[in-house]
């Protein structure tokens, strides 16, 4: 399906993706989820290509594409392998982005550009324990001490955990402020007192990494607060709302890659004799499928395209693509299972991968009932 606002640039881009997908990803898919390994040679591969750095300028080792284009390369990795899509994600929107928006040009040059050329691997520290659905509560702590920042607490479910070399991530200067008390932080892997922990075995996106960090008296130099002091919340909160986008998008590669092997298995299988899309019941689900689809792609483009805009706040536009798209994601899985019936219970195919996957859309960068929290904000105020 193609937009009316994507330029020649972006559908040549897509093109380039898909193409790669098919060639690349496609026939390792289902080994990576099977295998529950993070899928390395893939990543080298999409490194090598500059895709771990889309949307940044050049100047800061990016490809100096836009938003959209980097919504692009979600998409279509989507499509095919879910667990690749994500690390891209949580690298590019959560480690990347709040860097290039309010990283000094010294952190830049020092993080941002070993990052966006794809030499490091990044994450986002926010979810903790008892600090999820309300980041605020965050219990991990910082003090300065000297001309230090020592670090105490955990972190847990980041995505990127145990692989990431340059993590970004919040600690409270003041816990009685609650979201005013809380500053963002730069930390690297190596760095004495920080350790990432256990990794998640997870029901889906089983070829990416979802883990646990560790705090005991890291110290960090002055120079690794990101932003003013006591602004870590809002610098979060921001990042998530471009970051809701590339959620969206995740779910919509999934609900179309799901789409996709429905319509393979229709044409391909017959029931009683009769081709299986010849059915009416097997076209209404392909057909329903096809709308939620095309709208869930119209509010996430929109999305991102008013961010290549300039537009300063996409609050409640990342807020209403993620909602949409992840709920009908999982609408659409289940309902294009139940095309494969029996076979759709087997691993033999692709679709009970799809099904698994796609729940992490409803629950990551914040649950359908946290958008539905910051839309109604938005809409009526808080
Ligand atoms: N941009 C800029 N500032 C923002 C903002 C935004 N999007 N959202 C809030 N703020 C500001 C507010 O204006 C407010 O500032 P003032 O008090 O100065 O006016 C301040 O931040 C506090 O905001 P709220 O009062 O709205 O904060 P709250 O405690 O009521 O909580 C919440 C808001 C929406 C529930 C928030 O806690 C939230 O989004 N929770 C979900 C967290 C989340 O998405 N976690 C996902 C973790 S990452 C992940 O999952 C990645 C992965 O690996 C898959």
């Amino acid at each position: 399906m193609k937009l009316a606002e994507f330029t020649d640039k972006h559908n040549a881009f897509r093109e380039e993706v898909r193409e790669f997908a098919k060639k690349e990803l496609l026939s390792e898919s289902t080994q990576i989820d099977r295998k529950g390994e993070f899928p390395w040679h893939i990543i080298n591969k999409i490194k090598e290509r500059g895709w771990l750095g889309v949307p940044f300028p050049e100047k800061y080792g990016g490809l100096g594409l836009d938003t959209t284009s980097y919504i692009i390369l979600v998409e279509e990795i989507a499509r095919v392998c879910a667990s690749t899509a994500i690390m891209i994600a949580a690298h590019v929107s959560l480690a990347c982005q709040p860097l290039y928006a309010h990283g000094t040009e010294e952190q830049k040059e020092k993080y941002l550009i070993p990052l966006a050329c794809g030499e490091k691997v990044g994450s986002f520290g926010l979810t903790e324990a008892n600090a999820g659905s309300d980041a605020g509560a965050t219990e991990t702590t910082v003090k300065l001490i000297g001309d230090k920042w020592i670090i105490n607490g955990n972190k847990r479910f980041i995505t990127n955990g145990t692989i990431a070399d340059i993590i970004v991530f919040t600690a409270s200067q003041d816990r009685t402020k609650k979201t005013h008390g809380i500053s963002a932080f730069i930390v690297e892997k190596g760095t004495k007192g920080y350790e990432a922990g256990k990794e998640e075995d997870k029901m889906g996106l089983r070829g990416s990494i979802t883990s646990e960090l560790h705090f005991e008296d890291c110290e960090l130099p002055k120079e690794n607060l990101l932003g003013e002091e006591y602004e870590g919340f809002k610098v979060f909160m921001e990042t998530l709302d471009g970051g809701r986008i590339s959620i969206g998008v995740l779910a919509l590669g999934i609900a179309q890659g799901a789409l996709d092997y429905g319509i393979k298995y229709a044409q391909e299988h017959d029931l009683n004799g009769k081709p299986l899309y010849k059915f009416q019941w097997v076209q209404k689900i392909v057909a329903d499928a096809a709308t939620e689809i095309m709208a869930a792609r119209h509010l996430i483009y929109h999305a991102a395209m008013l961010k290549d805009k300039g537009e300063k706040r996409i609050t409640e536009e990342g807020a209403i693509a993620k909602l949409y798209a992840s709920e009908i994601a999982t609408r659409v899985c289940y309902k294009l299972h139940s095309i494969l019936g029996e076979d759709g219970l087997t691993r033999k195919y692709p679709m009970e991968r799809f099904l698994r996957d796609t729940k992490l859309m409803e629950i990551g960068e914040g649950t359908s009932e946290i958008q539905r929290i910051v839309i109604a904000r938005q809409i009526l105020g808080k």
